[in-house]
């Protein structure tokens, strides 16, 4: 057992023009760990997901993937030059993102959209693409969906999609954007239920998500970020149900009193982890 994070921040830094958003940012992943972030909106958590795969071109700090620095040629310096792009691609290589608008290509085939990443970035041949995209869409339960083109899927069967083709690469590590937050309602569930069975079967993952009670039982690790800043991270036992910064009491407040409303006779904190656990949130 080897331990070292797959992936790890370390005082990572993202400014847009004088307006720093990112203010250090340490966070180790391991092998196999579920992560969420959680926060209010603006608080930095896509531009964060965006650095792990230099997507966004962080300023500060570093990104280790598998004990490599993603996006620059040395560590530790404020005036560093990047790396080629190929370098980039390589570090990058066991990470996949999942992105909240899903961004299929709305002219190619369901299947079509699962390889074409293949086959633009991993040089493998159309045959073996399209191979290993009908088995990433069945790993999501849409094989039967493959010749069809996007706009004919509900956006829960999209996001699907979506998930197929971050799959497809064989990542080491997920990255998921809110992956349901643009989903009506009765559609959240089949998405979460395949991010659920990516989980059980080990794959590392690092979530955006509003889905508290979701969250509380599917995570290793929550880091509840406001103001660019990781305000509190812990196990979602002390961030759902003992939580220590005044802050996050507050932006969990209404979760809390939802799940209240479910249960009022039981109002202890025993009661609302049950409550999350059960997903009345
Ligand atoms: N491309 C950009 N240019 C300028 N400001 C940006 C850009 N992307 C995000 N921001 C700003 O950075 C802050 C953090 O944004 P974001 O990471 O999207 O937060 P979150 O995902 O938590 O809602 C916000 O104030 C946002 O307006
Ligand atoms: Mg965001």
């Amino acid at each position: 057992m080897s331990a070292l994070p797959i992936l790890q921040l370390k005082a990572v830094g993202k400014s847009y023009g004088k307006t720093r958003v990112l203010k250090g940012i340490d966070l180790d992943i391991m092998r196999g760990e579920i992560v969420t972030l959680i926060g209010p909106s603006g608080s930095g958590k896509t531009t964060a997901l965006r650095c792990m795969n230099f997507l966004e071109a962080y300023d500060e700090g570093e990104v280790w993937i598998k004990g490599q620095l993603l996006g620059y040629r040395s560590a530790g310096r404020s005036e560093r030059d990047r790396d080629s792009d190929a370098s980039v691609a390589e570090v990058r290589r066991p990470v996949a993102m999942v992105f909240q608008q899903f961004n299929l290509w709305p002219h190619m085939t369901v299947v079509a959209n699962v390889a074409a990443p293949l086959v633009l970035s991993r040089k493998i041949s159309k045959a073996e693409a399209h191979r290993k995209a009908l088995a990433a869409l069945q790993r999501v339960g849409l094989e039967h969906k493959a010749d069809a083109y996007p706009a004919r899927l509900s956006g829960g069967q999209q996001q699907r999609v979506g998930i197929a083709r971050a799959l497809a690469i064989e990542p080491e590590v997920m990255l998921l954007d809110e992956p349901t937050s643009a989903l009506d309602p009765e559609l959240v569930e089949e998405v979460l239920n395949v991010i659920r069975s990516l989980a059980q079967d080990g794959m590392t993952m690092v979530m955006v998500t509003h889905e508290m009670s979701f969250a509380a039982k599917i995570s290793d690790k929550v880091v509840f970020m406001e103001a660019g800043q990781i305000v509190e991270a812990g196990p979602p036992a002390q961030l759902f149900g003992n939580t220590r910064t005044p802050r996050l009491q507050q932006f969990l407040k209404p979760w809390f009193d939802r799940s209240l409303s479910v249960s009022p006779a039981s109002a202890t904190e025993p009661a609302l982890i049950a409550a999350a656990e059960r997903g009345d949130a």
